[in-house]
């Protein structure tokens, strides 16, 4: 079996990748570089670069290589820059997923994959939030992905191909130093960064409705994230799902007090750090519900916070 992989020189697809691998699923990736790195792609996975809004360029890779699928991770993922720059994002993600059906409707490709995330549901009317519940999206960032399934669904509907969406939540941790988050915004690589820089970290807000006043999240291990992939991707193939959305965490949540505890814990010293205002767009409290993933693929996460939080830590140590 051949998939092929667009953002698969990134943080997550360069794990996906790496799992696919070692079930024996053949992968071509394309990337364009802008955040991934070309030393996350194993040797002998095929490299293609190339920008996947460029639709000339996608068909052809979808045409030399025939992929039973694709995976659809190439996207900007910054909560803050997507309400800073919304047209931006609108653009860069919707158009590289319509250049990627395209040529999923111009080829015949089977089945596509594509990274969602827990920002379509904007501040969750319960939790742990599912899949049925309302999806009202609080950042531009979140609306293209909401948008996304969308045309999925609508592409699915007239062009007869199979599609899972993941709806990722805080994707964490690392399996190896090279494969490690280095993006600036999410929580746990900023706290590794200002412990590194021997700098206060700083919460965003410390007014939410929780527990002890600061932001709760579904952290998930990115190797879990990676397994879901690999049994979505088996499980399209096989006919055994089509057209779901899936959440993928592991139905616990952490604060951003915990996280910093966490951390300082794992490192054997406190974290200092300095209260900021809440930013623009972020819900006080999102948690998965993951009973749908584990009904249909079988999933579990397999790691908790504090395999999450080390293998983070040992990766930045190990890259240093
Ligand atoms: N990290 C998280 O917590 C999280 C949560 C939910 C969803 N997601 C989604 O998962 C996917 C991967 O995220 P990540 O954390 O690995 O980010 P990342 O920035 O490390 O990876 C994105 C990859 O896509 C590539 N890319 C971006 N735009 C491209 C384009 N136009 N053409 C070709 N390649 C392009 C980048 O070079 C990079 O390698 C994204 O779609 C993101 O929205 C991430």
């Amino acid at each position: 079996m051949r998939w092929l992989v667009t953002g698969g020189a990134g943080y997550i697809g360069a794990h996906v990748v790496a799992a696919l691998q070692e079930a024996a699923v053949e992968c071509i990736v394309i990337d364009d570089l802008s955040t991934g790195r070309a030393a996350r792609v194993p040797f002998g996975v095929p490299l293609l670069r190339a920008d996947v809004r460029d639709g000339a360029a996608v068909r052809e890779a979808f045409r030399r290589h025939r992929p039973d699928g694709v995976i659809h991770l190439a996207a900007r993922k910054d909560v803050a820059e997507s309400t800073a720059h919304p047209l931006r994002y609108y653009q860069d993600n919707l158009d590289g997923l319509r250049a990627v059906l395209a040529a999923v409707a111009a080829t015949g490709t089977r089945s596509v994959l594509f990274s969602s995330s827990a920002a379509v549901y904007g501040t969750p009317r319960r939790s742990p939030v599912r899949e049925q519940d309302a999806t009202e999206p609080a950042n531009a960032y979140g609306r293209t992905k909401l948008i996304g399934e969308w045309m999925l669904r609508d592409a699915a509907a007239g062009g007869g191909f199979r599609w899972a969406a993941l709806r990722y939540f805080n994707v964490a941790g690392a399996a190896a130093p090279h494969l490690r988050d280095e993006g600036g915004s999410n929580l746990v690589p900023r706290l590794l960064r200002a412990a590194e820089l021997g700098i206060p970290a700083t919460v965003y807000g410390t007014d939410y409705p929780t527990a002890d006043g600061t932001a709760v999240r579904d952290y998930v291990h990115v190797a879990d994230i990676a397994d879901a992939h690999v049994r979505a991707a088996l499980a399209l193939a096989a006919d055994e799902v089509r057209d779901e959305v899936l959440n993928v965490g592991r139905g616990e949540g952490a604060s951003v007090l915990q996280m910093i505890a966490a951390v300082g814990r794992a490192l054997g010293r406190p974290l200092p750090y300095d209260e900021a205002p809440r930013r623009t767009g972020d819900p006080a409290a999102v948690v998965a519900s993951p009973a749908r993933i584990r009904a249909r693929l079988g999933w579990r996460a397999r790691h908790n916070l504090h395999a999450i939080v080390t293998s983070s830590i040992a990766e930045v140590a190990k890259a240093a």
